[in-house]
């Protein structure tokens, strides 16, 4: 059993290549911490389906094959339980307005848990509102009004819960220069009826009785200062962070309403007055502490409000300036929960009005935030009516929210530590569910007390401990069972890695480990590389068609091992002839040629044969025509041998398709025949080649020679002379008749030219002058006569003149 396990092994390295995610992992922990793999934690397995080969311990979860007994399979599973669940309850003390309360949760490392709870607006809920004023001279108006007002403002505060408190705090500014005179005078005295200036001071701790509110406001003396900004922010530091002096209840809505006509100091303006140190976010027991630290930072006041659930309200007196108002909007946007609005000198309730909207703003806003830190990751949502990206909107009293919590533990917590808590609560209140975490990063089967866990284990050679189903070797030992020693030399062993004839460790397509040969797993898992050197694999053989081994073998160490009946080095050859005889006929390759790997090499002699089944050649018109002629004869016009005696059998493979037109057919090679009967009628057909049928097509009738009509003939040619002869004389006729008026006509002519024409001598030359003899007796007029002027001779005239 134990040589088994061990061959098993030996022959698989763990140093191999693949391809999901999981199967590269080597051991649990790391397999684990994928959220889809799981690990088998036996040594025998896992198997492969065919029972073949461990490959690695880790695979996909939802691998359904049989590599591992379930029982040791390593998955764990996300789970939840509710540790403390009380109804939601509006009790004076402990308002519930989420439940659950305590929730447990195991979270493997990159699950998604959806973790449901509810949130309930309770009516009655404790509201905390304290009212910080600046009490420098300007706002005296606007304190007369609040003293006024501070009845109808309880009133109404009630009227939303019966559970307010109300308190009540001013502020000038740091008593030094150059916020402050400090001249003696003006420090007792800084205007007519003026208190001594000071930074911040609690006039009245949150209480239920609002008589005093009223007459703490009353009471408090304006005072004066010199510069236009004032100390603001010392104030809501001390009123935020002094949680004793206040009396802030933890179990409320705490609202800070802070009231001011003038800009603000920050951190950093101390300097004018010698302060450096920044601020320290702490209560000061001693005034003179404001005068050690410098005002607070933005970001600090931001910080102390969120930390203590603090929303703070900017009533801001409105100028006819936007500058101030600008400040505090801007203010506003920078300190969480905060919110803004501007006070009316004309309208004595807008101070009411003012602490009321935002209040609603505040109780109608829902937002859930955690404290998670950046190893679980938290998501919030909800299906209530009005969403705005993690918030919503118009919460009203008593309505119940549904809230869904994303978690997701990104990295497994630090060593050592069990679990994690993050408090899941809404913005600015302090009641919320706690949540303890802990992430499954860790196998039981890696602890020591584990029934699986084997010290110096068998298969480890006893010289490692079996781990989770693997091994983990001592030092100095490696190797899948810590078979390899690295102390000792390891040069021999390499060379017993190499292939004679090779320069590779273990042919590049492995490891070598301890004198032996680890082959690489191939990635894709049709693919095997094996042999003492990993020299062999079966898939680089030769390929056909796209297929290894023509689909029709095994590759076995770069060699095609076929399947009966196929051969070639591809296995691409079929070792039967069917395909070398033509259908209907008996001979191999029409005995002009070889049958080859299924296929017909003709033979190249003289005749050059060539076709399928080497049936054509150049000086043989179609081959089979003789063959076919006797049982075509007979079964398309039952005529000739077979008439009289009886066909053979060979004639039955076919049956004649009798039609009156042979029409090629494309891609056919359709053979045509024209043979000659004993009548001497000529014989058409043809024949191909469907698959392995011979199909066979006759014309429906033979063509015969017709004897000639002599008769016919002769009387033919005896018309057809005459005709010509008719036609002929015809044209004779026509022609003459034609030639002879022309002629006439042109005898015509002439005479007419005749008779018409005063033709001249070419030769002669007309006189150039004329003169008259005088002698001459002549008429009365000299006139000479045109006629007589032609007709005189020109010597005489020439003779004339020289006279
Ligand atoms: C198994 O899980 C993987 C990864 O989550 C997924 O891609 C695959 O489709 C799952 N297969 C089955 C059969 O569920
Ligand atoms: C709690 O709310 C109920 C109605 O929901 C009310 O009747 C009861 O008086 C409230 N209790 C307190 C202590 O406010
Ligand atoms: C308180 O509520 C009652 C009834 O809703 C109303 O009549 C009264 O005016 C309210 N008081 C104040 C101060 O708003
Ligand atoms: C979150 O807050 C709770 C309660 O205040 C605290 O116990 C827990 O340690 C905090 N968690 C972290 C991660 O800061
Ligand atoms: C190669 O071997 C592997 C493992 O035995 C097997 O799954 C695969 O089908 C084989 N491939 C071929 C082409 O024979
Ligand atoms: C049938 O066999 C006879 C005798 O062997 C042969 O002469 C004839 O050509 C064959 N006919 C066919 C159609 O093969």
């Amino acid at each position: 059993m134990f040589t088994l396990i061990f061959i098993f092994f030996c022959a698989y390295s763990v140093n191999t290549v693949f391809s999901t995610g999981c199967e590269s992992k080597g051991n649990c922990e790391e397999c684990i911490q994928e959220v889809d793999c799981a690990w088998c934690m036996e040594p025998l397995y896992p198997l492969n389906p065919d029972g073949s080969k461990p490959q690695t311990h880790c695979r996909l979860k939802n691998d359904t094959t049989k590599w591992c007994r379930d029982a040791s399979k390593v998955s764990p599973k996300s789970g939840m339980r509710i540790l403390q669940d009380l109804p939601f309850s509006n009790d004076t003390d402990n308002p519930l307005q989420v439940k659950p309360q305590r929730i447990k949760l195991a979270l493997r490392k990159g699950e998604k848990y959806e973790l449901k709870f509810q949130y309930k607006s309770t009516e009655n809920y404790p509201v905390d509102l304290y009212y910080i004023m600046d009490l420098s001279h300007s706002m005296k108006e606007y304190k007369d009004d609040l003293a006024r007002l501070g009845s109808k403002l309880a009133e109404t505060m009630r009227n939303i819960t019966t559970n307010f408190k109300l308190g009540f705090g001013s502020f000038i500014d740091k008593v030094e220069l150059p916020f402050v005179s400090t001249n003696e005078k003006k420090l007792k005295n800084p205007c007519p009826g003026c208190a001594s200036p000071y930074s911040f001071k609690n006039h009245l701790s949150l209480t239920s009785n609002y008589e005093e509110f009223v007459g703490n406001v009353k009471a408090a003396k304006v005072s004066g200062n010199l510069d236009s900004p004032e100390g603001g922010f010392d104030a809501i530091m001390q009123a935020i962070v002094c949680k004793e002096t206040i009396r802030w209840r933890k179990q409320a809505r705490h609202l800070l309403v802070f009231s001011t006509d003038a800009e603000f100091h920050i951190a950093g303006d101390g300097k004018l007055a010698g302060v450096i140190e920044p601020n320290i976010a702490k209560c000061y027991t001693d005034d003179s502490e404001y005068l050690k630290y410098d005002y607070p930072s933005v970001s600090q006041l931001n910080y102390v409000a969120e930390e203590n659930n603090i929303n703070i309200i900017f009533a801001i007196v409105k100028k006819p300036y936007a500058s101030l108002k600008e400040s505090y909007a801007t203010l506003s946007k920078h300190i969480k929960n905060s919110n803004f609005g501007e006070l009316n000198s004309r309208d004595a309730n807008s101070v009411i009005n003012l602490i009321l909207d935002n209040y609603k703003k505040i109780v109608q806003s829902v937002k859930f935030t955690s404290n998670s830190t950046s190893e679980i990751d938290i998501k919030f949502s909800s299906t209530c009516k009005s969403p705005i990206p993690g918030r919503c909107n118009n919460v009203h009293i008593g309505e119940v929210l549904d809230i869904t919590a994303t978690i997701q533990a990104r990295e497994c917590l630090p060593d050592g530590q069990k679990s994690t808590f993050v408090y899941l609560k809404p913005e600015a209140l302090h009641q919320g569910l706690m949540v303890e975490i802990e992430v499954l990063c860790d196998c039981p089967c890696s602890s020591k007390t584990h029934p699986s866990y084997v010290p110096n284990a068998k298969e480890c050679s006893r010289q490692g401990d079996l781990k989770c189903g693997v091994c983990t070797c001592s030092e100095g030992r490696f190797g899948r069972n810590c078979q390899c020693d690295s102390s000792i030399s390891t040069s021999e062993d390499i060379k017993n890695c190499i292939m004679e004839g090779s320069n590779e460790i273990c042919s590049g397509f492995g490891k070598c480990q301890c004198g032996k040969c680890e082959c690489d797993s191939s990635s894709s898992r049709d693919e095997k590389i094996y042999g003492q050197y990993c020299q062999c694999n079966n898939y680089s053989c030769k390929k056909e068609n796209g297929l290894l081994c023509s689909g029709r073998g095994k590759c076995n160490c770069g060699v095609c091992e076929c399947q009966a009946g196929y051969s070639g080095d591809a296995c691409q050859c079929e070792e039967s002839t069917t395909n070398c005889i033509a259908p209907g006929s008996d001979s191999i390759c029409s005995n002009h040629g070889s049958c080859v790997c299924g296929q017909c090499e003709c033979k190249m002699d003289e005749n050059r044969y060539s076709g399928k089944y080497c049936e054509d050649c150049i000086s043989c018109p179609a081959q089979r025509c003789e063959e076919l002629r006797h049982c075509v004869e007979y079964k398309a016009y039952n005529e000739g041998v077979y008439k009289t005696e009886t066909p053979p059998n060979n004639c039955t493979n076919f049956n004649p398709e009798v039609s009156k037109k042979l029409d090629d057919i494309p891609d056919k090679d359709v053979k045509k025949c024209r043979i000659l009967d004993g009548n001497r009628c000529i014989m058409n057909f043809d024949y191909y080649y469907e698959e392995r049928t011979l199909i066979v097509r006759a014309l429906d009738h033979k063509v015969c020679p017709v004897p000639p009509n002599v008769l016919a003939w002769i009387a033919g040619v005896v018309t057809s002379i005459l005709l010509a002869g008719i036609v002929m004389l015809i044209v004779w006729k026509v022609f003459t008749t034609i030639h002879d008026r022309r002629e006439y006509a042109k005898f015509e002519n002439e005479k007419k030219a005749l008779k018409w024409h005063n033709s001249e001598n070419p030769l002669y030359r007309g006189a150039t002058t004329t003169f008259a003899n005088p002698s001459y007796n002549r008429p009365t007029s000299f006139s000479p006569d045109p006629v007589i002027s032609t007709s005189s001779e020109p010597d005489i005239h020439v003779l004339d003149e020289d006279k």
